[in-house]
């Protein structure tokens, strides 16, 4: 029993020998048995097409067989690149079309590293699985060093990326959001010293009265 690839004809399998230089390809058979498996492994979607399971009979027995790969994507929806003023949250949703299965897991990577599991550091990833699974990433109070390149990748599928730059607080559209900043307490400290000012050019004015009045009412 031999398989072909109908598309180029390659004999991929005779018997229980793989033919083709492509190692992914293997012939399964149990002895004692009538059946011969092709078992492809890492499919990719060029693997889509019909393959012919032939017997060297004369004449010629075949069976076709058409096989569809489909390609799960992951798609970020944040888009490429986000900008978050430090302090708010960082939201990212990573979404999975195109499953026949769900993916076993998704994993998220910052500037390479899993962080799937830091709750610690007020990180936390929601996976709802399904026909088409979700996963979002959140990551409170967002700093400096949560700036860099984020990654959603799901098992069964190629990854997503999107680069996050999380902008300082002296930011002016900081202050239109009523976040506690640095341009917040510099404001406040500004305050403080206009009334110091204040309070001391009264006090001053009132010093300066008192001796001109000392001066005039001062008895001759
Ligand atoms: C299988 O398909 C090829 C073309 O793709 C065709 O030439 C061949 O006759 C088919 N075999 C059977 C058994 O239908
Ligand atoms: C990151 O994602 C963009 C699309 O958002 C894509 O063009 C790019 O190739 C990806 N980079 C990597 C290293 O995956
Ligand atoms: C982040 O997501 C939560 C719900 O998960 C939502 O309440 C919040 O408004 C989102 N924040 C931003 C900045 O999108
Ligand atoms: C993020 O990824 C892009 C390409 O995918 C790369 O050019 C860039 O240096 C990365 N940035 C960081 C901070 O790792």
């Amino acid at each position: 029993v031999s398989w072909v690839r109908q598309h180029d004809l390659h004999i991929l399998t005779v018997g229980s020998y793989t033919y083709t230089s492509d190692q992914r390809f293997k012939s399964l058979h149990l002895e004692g048995t009538t059946d011969w498996t092709l078992k492809i492994q890492y499919t990719k979607k060029h693997d889509t097409g019909v393959y012919e399971c032939q017997i060297s009979t004369e004449p010629k027995l075949s069976l076709n067989y058409t096989l569809n790969v489909v390609v799960a994507k992951a798609v970020i929806i944040e888009g490429e690149k986000l900008y978050i003023q430090s302090g708010s949250i960082i939201n990212l949703t990573c979404v999975i079309t195109d499953n026949k299965d769900p993916p076993i897991y998704v994993f998220w990577y910052h500037n390479g590293k899993m962080i799937n599991y830091e709750t610690d550091k007020g990180i936390e990833v929601v996976t709802d699985k399904g026909p088409t699974t979700v996963s979002k990433l959140r990551i409170e109070n967002a700093k400096s060093s949560n700036s860099g390149n984020y990654s959603c990748s799901p098992s069964y599928s190629d990854s997503a990326n999107i680069t996050v730059h999380v902008l300082d607080g002296d930011k002016p559209a900081a202050m239109h959001h009523g976040q506690h900043t640095s341009q917040g307490s510099t404001i406040t400290c500004n305050v403080v010293l206009l009334l110091i000012t204040w309070f001391l050019a009264h006090t001053l004015c009132l010093e300066t009265r008192y001796n001109l009045s000392g001066v005039w009412n001062q008895p001759s």
